[in-house]
């Protein structure tokens, strides 16, 4: 390991799925339906701080009926993956950055603040004990999910004085059931994602819970995603349901929101641009109105639009959809640009391009 980590103390899965079972429930299922034979766990209390660190079997966790999680939603994730390479080794990808974010959001939510050092030792010893779910298969890896819930029973509004930290793995293929072919988008109506001063830009359940309604409206006209407009406005293009957005133009600068604090900071978002300002393109984080967006496409002056995330990487978006209009973006197809981003990312991932930027860890 290249860092320094906490320990866990490890209670092995007396009963592990076989090889042949693991096999069989890692074979193209659903984005997140599958989990690993273990988990990590630790525990906040305001008189002990963080403790009762472990790595457990994979079981149900025990909460309280009144626990604030459960009623208020005081809870905070992230999501980040492992990668296996070529010789066997497993690698996770930038994980001091979803640390960082992880303490933010839970700042944000009157969490408490996880050490980074525990937040990379339970990951450590949790592939430690599950590697095995690593997946080798070309465009798959384990989906590593690490929350804090507010376990005290308190049906006051008031942040938890008992907090638990729980570490799920998950192995994971394409986000979308359709792989990486393009996607369609569909424009919020009436609905957002996020205030000023809300909880944009923590990454909470509150707000994964407030787009699927305008999720599934997006679902019901036929698109992938919901693509929400700032709420002061309704006019700013912010992100989609679970994925920050890009736009590729004629001119050849590439154009994303900027962020205003109702955006979640993507770690991909972060190194997409790295990696497009390193090739020397012209990045442009700004306001984009969604009739700048609509002309752009119709004209042809957008040429390619891209949704990234650590679930979606970097995924081809063909189609925006709105009342009054149904756009396809350039040719209909996935884009040059956002393909060879896609492929410029996952080299680096998947250990077949140097890691010149020093974002994979080796665990
Ligand atoms: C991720 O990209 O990891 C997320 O947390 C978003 C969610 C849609 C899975």
């Amino acid at each position: 390991p290249e860092h320094h980590a906490t320990a866990f103390a490890v209670t092995r899965n007396p009963a592990p799925a076989s090889d042949a079972e693991r096999a069989r429930r890692m074979d193209s299922q659903p984005f997140g339906t599958v989990f690993s034979d273990h988990l990590a766990k630790a525990t906040w209390t305001a008189d002990r701080g963080w403790h009762d660190r472990r790595i457990e079997p994979f079981g149900d966790l025990v909460l309280h009926p009144g626990a604030t999680v459960l009623h208020y939603g005081q809870q905070v994730f992230e999501g980040l993956k492992a990668y296996r390479w070529a010789d066997g080794s497993i690698h996770l990808f930038r994980p001091e950055a979803n640390a960082a974010r992880f303490n933010a959001s839970a700042v944000r939510m009157a969490l408490p603040p996880l050490p980074e050092e525990d937040f990379l030792g339970s990951i450590e010893e949790l592939l430690g004990v599950d590697a095995a779910w690593v997946p080798d298969v070309e465009e798959t890896s384990l989906y590593l999910r690490p929350m804090l819930i507010g376990t005290e029973p308190c049906l006051g509004v008031r942040p938890s004085a008992t907090v638990g930290y729980v570490l799920l793995a998950s192995p994971v293929g394409a986000y979308f059931p359709n792989g990486v072919k393009p996607v369609s988008i569909w424009v919020a109506q009436g609905f957002h994602r996020a205030g000023a001063g809300g909880t944009g830009q923590a990454k909470t359940a509150g707000n994964y819970a407030a787009s699927m309604l305008p999720q599934q409206q997006a679902q019901d006209h036929g698109c992938d995603q919901v693509l929400f407009l700032d709420a002061s406005r309704d006019m700013y293009v912010e992100e989609l349901g679970g994925m920050n957005v890009f736009a590729v133009r004629r001119d050849g600068t590439i154009w994303t929101p900027r962020v205003t604090g109702t955006i979640l900071e993507g770690v991909t978002r972060d190194s997409v641009i790295e990696l497009l300002r390193g090739d020397g393109r012209d990045v442009i984080e700004r306001d984009i109105s969604i009739d700048e967006l609509r002309d752009g496409i119709a004209s042809g002056a957008v040429q390619e639009v891209f949704a990234c995330g650590t679930a979606a990487v970097v995924t081809p978006i063909a189609r925006l959809v709105a009342p009054s209009y149904d756009l396809v973006v350039g040719d209909g197809g996935p884009g040059t640009v956002t393909m060879a981003l896609r492929q410029r990312l996952t080299d680096i991932q998947y250990g077949h391009a140097e890691d010149t930027h020093g974002w994979m860890r080796r665990v």
